[in-house]
């Protein structure tokens, strides 16, 4: 094992705005804390909170890094005396609330994961961000069942490609949302079996159709705004609505006596301010549920692209530009 050196790379955003504000820096590397691991990182995942939080809109929970990134994959390189969960040179995969973007990170044993076999730590630097979020929205909060009809926006998101693939895994019906006829085809090869291009197409007339009428049980929307109306509208009886972004606002006049009529329930949540011990309770609901279908390769990630850390700025003007089909991905 190389030995630790006193300082690494890492990724911050000077100022606010485009991705000329990231700037690859050197700070000390951290110093495990009370059960946390540190890991040698080899691939950090890129998430849209990460594109809103350079263009400040997303600051760092208090006593957060200022680091970017949400996810990484690694090698233990050294932990806290009381954290035992990994010998060192374990393949783990980690949440963290910031700090992944550099060659090494701090993260708590329990908010992470052992690689199973067969995938490279650049795909799984892509999981978890995405499916601790897939889980904990879809599957706890929203409840989806086997024979549940879910309807997921964002279809080619690095949200919306893990929520197809999960949801069809434990055998739900899929209808994905996106917004362009190559994007529908991705989500159909992923195993949806409607994809709706919202540019040219009623979203909630194809939910219906689809339904015989009745509307999607679960529906796990990043959009919002008119969507809102919307989703209540395409939504079955007693169906459950999740909302965890806002792209398109968060503010709406909204007639609730659908709500109330549909039995409905809209909830939603975020991950990054959730305290550790209730993303290690995430993390215990992936572990025994989740892993073995990453291990039998029926999830995979989906990699869009891969970047050197250096080119960082471009790995995020390539999620600005919105063209990218599931993961972006930094090769450290
Ligand atoms: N609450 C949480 O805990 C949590 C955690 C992680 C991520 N998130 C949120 O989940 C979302 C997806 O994250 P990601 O990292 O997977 O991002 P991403 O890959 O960049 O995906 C964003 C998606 O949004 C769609 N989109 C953008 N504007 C839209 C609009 N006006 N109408 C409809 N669709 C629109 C895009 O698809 P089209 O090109 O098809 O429009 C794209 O697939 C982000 O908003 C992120 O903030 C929330």
């Amino acid at each position: 094992m190389e030995p630790i050196p006193g300082t690494m790379r890492a990724v911050i955003a000077e100022g606010s705005g485009g991705p000329e504000v990231l700037k690859l820096v050197e700070r000390p590397v951290p110093h495990p804390g009370e059960g946390e691991i540190l890991v040698r990182v080899k691939a950090a995942g890129i998430n849209r909170p990460d594109v809103i939080q350079r263009q400040g809109g997303y600051p760092p929970p208090p006593g957060a890094s200022d680091i970017l990134g949400l996810e990484l994959a690694g090698e233990v390189v050294g932990s806290d005396p009381n954290a035992n969960r990994f010998p060192a040179g374990a393949r783990v995969m980690a949440l963290v609330a910031g700090g992944a973007y550099a060659d090494y990170a701090v993260v708590h044993e329990s908010n992470a994961l052992p690689i199973p076999d067969g995938l490279s730590f650049e795909e799984a630097g892509t999981i978890p961000e995405t499916y601790f979020t897939v889980w904990t929205n879809v599957f706890e909060r929203g409840g989806l069942k086997e024979g549940e009809t879910l309807l997921v926006h964002g279809g080619t998101s690095g949200i919306g490609t893990t929520a197809i693939q999960l949801a069809k895994a434990f055998g739900a019906k899929v209808i994905a949302t996106a917004g362009s006829p190559e994007k529908c085809e991705a989500c159909l090869r992923l195993g949806a079996d409607l994809a709706v291009n919202y540019r040219n197409e009623d979203f909630v007339a194809a939910v219906k159709e689809f339904t015989n009428g009745q509307g999607a049980d679960v529906i796990l929307d990043m959009v919002g705004g008119d969507y809102i109306p919307r989703n209540h509208e395409a939504a079955a009886l007693d169906g459950r609505i999740v909302q965890i972004a806002f792209l398109k606002g968060a503010k709406v006049e909204l007639d609730f006596r659908r709500l109330m009529l549909k039995r409905l329930t809209h909830t939603g949540s975020t991950l990054r301010s959730r305290s550790v011990p209730e993303k290690a309770a995430i993390a215990q609901g992936i572990e025994t549920r989740v892993l073995p279908l990453l291990a039998e390769g029926r999830c995979k990630p989906v990699i869009d692209s891969t970047f050197a850390l250096e080119d960082v700025a471009k790995a995020h003007a390539r999620m600005d530009g919105g063209e990218h089909i599931g993961k972006i991905v930094l090769r450290l």
